[in-house]
């Protein structure tokens, strides 16, 4: 391949066409496993099922090589403005280095900062945990409403799923993204105000989902006989607009900084990790921060073709751009990394889902896959048999880990079997002749096994890859989410977008204002017919 990254991406295709059967390719080299796969932080990355042999693979990291990663992440570390379009350093990095000493960014000692917050989470836990945070009427807190939606929820949600285990909190956690009034309802139900904690999770404070959510729970409070001093006692806020968690009523003391050169979907780090270290202890806080940095330290430091951020980004792109599949499955075997998906379809999507470059020209390709998937062996009884049969290729990325804290050893041996089993089937398929003779095996005629066999063919031939974590500690999901972070950079520095924006969510937002406007009868709009349609009918039920 040769030419710009353009020319090279568009080249991609040809050589995808060339790409050899899997099942050959293992059937002719005996170290294919051991070729491809790497390990990074004691997990590691088997991608020896992928559609990829020597010429493939040499064209792609010759890609990595001629594209602007390096520089990219050069950039990052010394704090250059790398969001473009908002003019803002991205060093959510920052935030999982244990030594944040001198760390200075535009004349400010954000290493102070950092340290600081640190120190302001470390002390709020350790009142909840003694309960000896007590509400306006005296008793110690027994709940936390988490208040936040996207960057703000998805992370918090899915680590204290994830480390569910290490869970050591006195005090129960309860999270409230959605603007749907039934989960705030929900949650209220069951609680007591006088011993309700509530953090406003919100860099901008001016979401409209957690600004309502707040309201309804201020309400609440309000409702229960809380008075101002109450309720400035109990609402605590993680947020960079200070004024306006100031102007709902939190007093500065208990505002948690968020900084602009953090994005909300890489703000896991900063206070918006507070449900985690509550729920999980400071301690174990650390360690997934440490996770994190080893992760940070192997992207920053490893040649890129032992460097499994790289090699995960140009998979991705090998399918996207070369294969041309439009989706992308993650299918945790783990039970905890069931939010997982969840949490990288915001990471993945609202970072790379973009149809311009970072000059503002229109991309010549595609980036960002659909992202999607659940815990196996769930998704085997439900959509499976789409990976295995239809003529949608989907690659997809296996995670297990090795060991579990639960006493149900065997039922452990039986998920990686089916883990495994599901790698080597997407790999190897059935042929037509294998699903005859296995018919004529159990017993069939010639005339029932030639009918039946076509229906039992599995194409084969499907990529997938297989991430090893030893165990689902803080450490290894910390440098599990790092890894996902670093192979989404990757893959925008490839694309030349801006990964740290998200534009394209604003437009539904500004709509939903004249809407609601129209639905509350303050204002009346045009809109397209079905729009108007769609009013008139939700106006009518509400009679
Ligand atoms: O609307 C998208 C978004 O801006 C995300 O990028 C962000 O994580 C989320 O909303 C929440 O934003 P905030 O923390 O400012 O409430």
């Amino acid at each position: 391949m040769s030419g710009s990254i353009n020319d090279r991406l568009s080249q991609l295709s040809a050589l995808a066409e060339q790409s050899s059967n899997m099942r050959d390719a293992f059937d002719n080299d005996a170290k294919r496993a051991q070729r491809y796969s790497v390990k990074a932080c004691d997990i590691t990355l088997d991608y020896a099922k992928n559609l990829i042999d020597e010429t493939s693979w040499q064209a792609l990291q010759q890609l990595a090589a001629d594209s602007k990663i390096s520089t990219l992440r050069q950039q990052m570390l010394q704090g250059a403005a790398i969001n473009n379009t908002e003019q803002r350093a991205v060093w959510h990095t920052r935030l999982r280095q244990q030594d944040v000493s001198g760390l200075v960014l535009d004349g400010e000692d954000i290493g102070q900062q950092i340290s600081d917050c640190r120190a302001r989470m470390a002390a709020l836990v350790d009142t909840l945990h003694q309960q000896q945070y007590l509400g306006y009427q005296g008793s110690a807190i027994t709940d936390l409403i988490w208040v936040g939606i996207g960057g703000s929820l998805l992370g918090p949600q899915m680590a204290v799923e994830a480390l569910t285990p290490y869970h050591c909190s006195p005090v129960k956690l309860h999270f409230a993204g959605n603007i749907d009034g039934a989960v705030v309802s929900d949650i209220v139900s069951g609680l007591n105000p006088a011993t309700t904690l509530v953090v406003v999770a919100s860099k901008s404070f001016g979401t409209e989902e957690t600004k309502q959510n707040a309201l309804a729970i201020r309400q609440w409070f309000t409702d229960h006989g809380a008075d101002k001093s109450a309720i400035a006692h109990h609402f605590w806020a993680t947020s960079s607009n200070i004024a306006a968690a100031a102007e709902f009523g939190i007093e500065q003391k208990n505002i948690l900084p968020m900084w602009d050169w953090v994005g909300g979907r890489y703000s896991l780090w900063s206070a918006i990790g507070l449900p985690v270290a509550l729920m999980i202890g400071n301690q174990n806080f650390q360690q997934l921060l440490a996770g994190a940095e080893a992760m940070d330290q192997h992207f920053f430091n490893a040649p890129f073709a032992e460097n499994m951020p790289v090699i995960m980004a140009l998979l991705g792109i090998w399918y996207i751009n070369g294969h041309h599949c439009q989706a992308q499955a993650l299918l945790p075997y783990s039970h905890y990394l069931r939010l997982l998906p969840s949490y990288v379809q915001q990471l993945d999507m609202e970072s790379n889902g973009k149809s311009v470059d970072r000059d503002g020209h229109a991309l010549p390709y595609a980036s960002a896959p659909v992202i999607w998937g659940d815990a196996g062996t769930n998704g085997q009884h439900a959509y499976h048999q789409l990976l295995h049969q239809s003529a949608l290729a989907v690659p997809a990325d296996f995670i297990l880990p090795l060991k579990v804290k639960h006493p149900l050893q065997d039922q452990h041996s039986r998920l990686a079997a089916h883990c495994f089993a599901q790698t080597q089937a997407l790999m190897q398929g059935k042929t037509l002749q294998e699903a005859t003779a296995e018919c004529l095996a159990s017993g069939m005629s010639e005339q029932q096994a030639k009918a039946l066999a076509p229906h039992k063919v599995s194409p084969g031939n499907k990529p997938s890859n297989t991430l090893l974590l030893p165990e689902l500690s803080p450490y290894y999901l910390g440098a599990l989410i790092a890894l996902y972070e670093h192979k989404v950079f990757c893959q925008g520095a490839i694309w030349q977008l801006n990964s740290f924006d998200q534009w394209g969510v604003e437009l539904g937002k500004q709509l939903s204002g004249p809407i609601y406007q129209t639905l509350t009868g303050n204002d009346s709009h045009t809109f397209d017919s079905s729009t108007t349609a769609l009013i008139k009918t939700f106006l009518a039920a509400q009679h």
